[in-house]
């Protein structure tokens, strides 16, 4: 039967009545906006508990003896929940709301992206419960058991028919720049997923990797260095090259630079995994190959950053009313710092000093805290008011104190991780002339102190900021009703490409 709504128009002005049988008219956005308050809840919820463990690195009692309170089953809880449920629910409602707009149709198959949403959260759950219980399978950022795993590759397969369906279906000839990282992304994590958490199970909780020794390693690092270049960059990189030209309302840049840097990044992404096992059982030419990928991974890496924040030529002014878009180009001097910084550790004897200190802490929340969490947090300041039906949210000061909070606690944060760091390396190498060790463990242990605080008031700071946006989506949810939006009927060129590619 003919059911009718009002439309939010191309144009932005309400028409009334659209038959239910011009659904096909109307993007699918429930989703997006599942995933969009999914991932602002995950991001307290996954903060918290990284406030939790930073708290517990400063003063051990305060697992209170607790097994599942102890800091080894809540790191992982930590790593999954901000990856994972924080990342992947931004990634996922986002990658929904582009690829319906730049191929101007309605999402594939709409029941199958429900699916997608609540098959997610299940998975959610289920780390949340398995995690402090203790089940794991050992392997960083991979930790979860094998019928977890199983529900993970069920649920990614079905995101990408949804994805890739649409693109498909797609009534613009171009497939954009952000549809190529959103891609990679999807297929990528698919392959890592299969290949690395192949196991055999010997029970319902526990099983056995399908590799052993040296390969198993080379087979994780491989996984994990690659679910940092494609879950937390390629696309989130996808989100740049949408939400930064929409936000600043200029073209990207250079639209041939996007398509080199994509090329680019994915093809040497690949290869960088070893330099994770520096003097390790790994063979010395692999441990090499590994460096020298991760050094050339600098050119691509810069040359998106370059690009994206090129993109404000001629809008800089922009940059001082809008604190989205400052959320959005911040991010991207973060992504710049981490990469910078990336390659440098990948040096051998750079890595003989960072590695097992908290410079590798410092460098891992440059982009966390920097890249991932300000991109994602400055493109859900851009959807969340549009799944409300409004075309800002409820307050823009509150989005301007939650930029400026959150910036000082990852400064705050890295700045105090990168002189832990480097002194806990120094003192571990520091010998007597006798050969003997100037420092113990401990007394390392010891001078760490002052920055773990600092480190823990960095990581209040950047929760408060979330606090901040909870009250701020909250008011914008109660102010506004979700409006559908109409697909353009005519066949007009996807905005912000250059005119060439489009
Ligand atoms: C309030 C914000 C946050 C705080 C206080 C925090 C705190 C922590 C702490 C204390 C650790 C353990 C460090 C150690 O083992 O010595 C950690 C690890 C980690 N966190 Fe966070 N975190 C926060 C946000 C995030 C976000 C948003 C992400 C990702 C998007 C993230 C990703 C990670 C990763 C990947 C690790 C593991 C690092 C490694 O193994 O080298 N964190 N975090
Ligand atoms: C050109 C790009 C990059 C290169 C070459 C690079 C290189 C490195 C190196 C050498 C390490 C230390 C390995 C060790 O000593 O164990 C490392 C650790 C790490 N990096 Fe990066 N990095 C890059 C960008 C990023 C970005 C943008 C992020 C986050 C968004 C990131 C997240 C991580 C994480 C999570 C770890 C810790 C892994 C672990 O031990 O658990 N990296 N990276």
């Amino acid at each position: 039967m003919a059911s009718t709504f009002p439309v939010q128009g191309s144009m932005g002005g309400t028409q009334p009545v659209v038959a239910a049988s011009a659904r096909s008219a109307i993007y699918e956005d429930s989703t997006v906006r599942l995933f969009s308050l999914a991932a602002v809840l995950w991001g307290v919820v996954g903060m918290a508990v990284g406030v939790l463990i930073a708290a517990q690195l400063t003063w051990p009692e305060l697992n209170f003896g607790i097994s599942w309170l102890s800091y080894g089953r809540l790191r992982p809880l930590h790593t999954n929940a901000v990856i994972f449920a924080f990342g992947g629910c931004a990634l996922m409602g986002s990658s929904f709301y582009v690829v319906q707009r730049t191929s101007q149709v309605r999402l594939f198959m709409p029941k199958l992206a429900a699916f997608v949403f609540w098959g997610w959260q299940i998975v959610i759950l289920a780390a949340a419960i398995t995690l402090p219980m203790g089940y794991t399978q050992g392997k960083e950022y991979a930790e979860l058991e094998w019928p977890i795993d199983i529900l993970i590759a069920v649920v990614w397969v079905a995101y990408a028919v949804v994805f890739f369906g649409t693109i498909g279906i797609r009534r613009v000839r171009h497939i954009y720049v952000a549809n190529w990282f959103y891609g990679s992304f999807i297929l990528a994590v698919a392959l890592l997923h299969i290949v690395n958490s192949a196991a055999i199970p010997v029970g319902f909780f526990k099983s056995y990797s399908a590799y052993a020794g040296v390969q198993d390693a080379m087979v994780q690092w491989w996984y994990g260095h690659n679910a940092v270049g494609f879950f937390l960059t390629a696309g989130f990189l996808g989100m740049m090259y949408y939400f930064i030209p929409k936000q600043a309302e200029r073209p990207v840049y250079s639209y041939r630079l996007s398509i080199v840097h994509f090329w680019a990044l994915i093809f040497t992404y690949m290869w960088a995994g070893p330099h994770h096992l520096h003097y390790t059982a790994l063979p010395d030419w692999a441990q090499s190959i590994g460096m020298i990928f991760s050094l050339v991974l600098l050119a691509p890496s810069w040359g998106g950053m370059i690009n994206g924040v090129m993109t404000l030529s001629g809008a800089w002014h922009k940059l001082r009313e809008d604190p989205i878009l400052k959320f959005l180009i911040v991010a991207l001097s973060f992504y710049g710092m981490a990469t910078f910084e990336g390659p440098m550790m990948s040096i051998k004897t750079v890595n003989a000093l960072s590695h097992y200190t908290d410079w590798t802490i410092g460098h891992v929340h440059a982009g966390a805290l920097g890249w991932v969490g300000l991109i994602t947090i400055g493109t859900l300041y851009y959807l969340i008011p549009r799944m409300f039906g409004q075309t800002k949210m409820y307050s823009v000061k509150a989005i301007e104190l939650h930029f400026w909070i959150s910036t000082l606690g990852i400064v705050l944060y890295i700045a105090a991780m990168w002189m832990a760091g480097v002194m806990q390396g120094l003192m571990w190498r520091a010998t007597n002339p006798d050969g003997t060790l100037v420092y113990s463990f401990v007394e390392s242990v010891k001078a760490t102190f002052p920055f773990y605080l600092i480190r823990l008031v960095g990581g209040l700071l950047y929760l408060s900021g979330m606090g901040v946006m909870v009250w701020n989506v909250i008011k914008t949810a109660q102010a506004g009703s979700y409006v559908p939006v109409r697909i353009p009927a005519a066949h007009v060129a996807v905005p912000n490409v250059a005119p060439s590619a489009a």
